[in-house]
């Protein structure tokens, strides 16, 4: 009896050994999500190319074909031979033309011919590499924008493309060059963010919030459909979205993307960066100086500022802890150094299970210190030069960044835990005379409760009648 694909997929799934698995991260998708993510292509009467990227057991490239005209043909490249197998043997059903290749997809020469690429690449960190495209080089930081990278070079003009892919693209550093390249190459048409990505690959064991994106070769179009908190168990279009215009979404010289839109609250701010505030990250990695750690003062040694040094909105020194407090005077020559003076840290982690994603505490220093690599700090310098803040504008921008309203910007942001430098310097802010207001209406004090802190806010911006 001929297996369907969904059976090709899940015995293929259930046969992964959990080391391959993680190492070439064989995260198969499931049918809903296989539907959703093909039914984003715009149908044609015409036999289409399909193309499918790292195909597993194929599921995405013969759901693709089913959906297509007949005379469509699919190209599958697959490395793993017995995955690669299973996506021949799930293509053949729906498709006469199939081609599966069994080698890796960067040692296959792909021409720019085709209608249709689909993929659920796989989602590791790499070096930093750049890959040569046919307009220039572009540097990518993972596989999966590698895989990306490449889908792009092969579409055809007019051509389609959709990926199952994390989130972390659309922000951040890490992925800055990507961003810009692909924006340059290709107009953005869709973007599907999964809430929760434990939910729909239950039995891949992933933790990655995970999206739909569907981009094309062609001229940016007006209107992106955007669905900010989709599930696959829906058809998209009975789902909330909204169709934005690109330069709604984009944010700053980095083209940070954002799900959602802003609220209009925060309209009215600057960001951080143009308010002359400037988020650094600590400079201190605790494993390349371990020679200079002191678990007590020494003199002429700098206090040591963990995440464990937060309490409240205020940072405290020294606590109890498992790290060491300070440094000593060696710490000089390592260029890790502060001046003394007023900051803002932000822990640059949180988890999943965290009330807020941000964690701001004020801190008043009056010695030159040193911040952990996990710490952000923020201060009114450059990337080179660190200038302490005015010590209201540290407090009350601590009250600010410790708001729900802040939080939740943020999290439309990101979808991941980590807060990053990059991010918050695109953050909207009150004005410093605004941030010394706030302090005297809220001095920061490590057992402020929430409500209190954001009924300040909404009554100094006077939101109050407004929310
Ligand atoms: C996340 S899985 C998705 C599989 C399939 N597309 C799906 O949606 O179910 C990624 C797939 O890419 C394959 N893969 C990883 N690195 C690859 C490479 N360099 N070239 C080709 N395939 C690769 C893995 O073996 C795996 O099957």
């Amino acid at each position: 009896m001929t297996k369907t694909i969904v059976q090709i997929r899940n015995e293929a799934a259930a046969s992964l050994s959990p080391e391959e698995q993680q190492q070439w991260e064989q995260f198969l998708t499931p049918m809903p999500v296989a539907q959703q993510a093909v039914g984003l292509f715009t149908s044609t009467v015409a036999p289409v190319r399909i193309l499918d990227l790292g195909s597993g057991s194929g599921i995405l490239g013969a759901v693709s074909a089913r959906n297509s005209a007949s005379g469509s043909s699919v190209v599958a490249i697959e490395q793993d031979s017995a995955l690669a197998s299973c996506s021949e043997t799930s293509l053949q059903q729906v498709c006469s033309d199939v081609e599966v290749i069994n080698r890796s997809v960067f040692d296959v020469f792909l021409e720019p011919e085709f209608d249709r690429v689909i993929l659920n690449p796989p989602y590791k960190k790499i070096s930093p590499v750049s890959i040569a495209t046919s307009s220039g080089s572009v540097k990518v930081t993972n596989l999966y924008t590698a895989f990306l990278a490449m889908a792009i070079q092969s579409l055809a003009d007019g051509g389609e493309c959709v990926a199952i892919i994390p989130r972390s693209w659309m922000n951040g550093e890490y992925f800055k060059d990507f961003r810009k390249w692909m924006l340059h190459e290709c107009s953005l048409d869709a973007l599907a963010v999964y809430g929760s990505r434990h939910d729909h690959f239950r039995d891949m064991n992933i933790l990655q919030e995970i999206m739909l994106l569907k981009i094309s070769k062609r001229a940016q179009i007006k209107g992106i459909e955007v669905y900010p908190d989709a599930t696959p168990a829906i058809p998209l279009e009975k789902q909330q979205h909204e169709t934005v215009k690109l330069d709604s979404m984009l944010m700053g010289r980095d083209c940070i993307l954002r799900v959602q839109q802003q609220d209009a609250r925060l309209s009215g701010f600057e960001t951080m960066t143009d308010q002359g505030l400037w988020v650094s990250t600590g400079k201190l990695v605790w494993f390349r100086n371990r020679d200079v750690l002191s678990a007590d003062e020494q003199q002429d040694g700098h206090p040591l500022y963990w995440s464990d040094n937060q309490d409240g909105l205020m940072t405290v020194h020294p606590v109890q802890c498992n790290r060491e407090q300070w440094v000593t005077r060696e710490a000089d020559s390592h260029n890790v150094v502060l001046p003394a003076g007023s900051y803002c840290l932000v822990n640059r982690f949180s988890s999943k299970e965290q009330h807020h994603r941000i964690y701001a505490s004020y801190l008043r220093s009056d010695v030159d210190f040193v911040a952990d690599n996990k710490l952000n700090y923020v201060h009114q310098g450059t990337s080179r030069r660190t200038v302490p803040l005015d010590d209201k504008v540290a407090q009350g921008l601590t009250v600010w960044l410790s708001s729900s309203i802040v939080d939740e910007w943020y999290r439309q942001v990101s979808g991941s835990t980590q807060v990053n430098a990059t991010d918050l310097r695109q953050l909207p802010c009150p004005s410093r005379m605004q941030l010394g207001m706030l302090a005297d209406r809220l001095p920061p004090d490590n057992d402020v409760s929430q409500h209190r802190i954001d009924a300040t806010i909404e009554r100094l911006f006077s939101w109050v009648q407004v929310s």
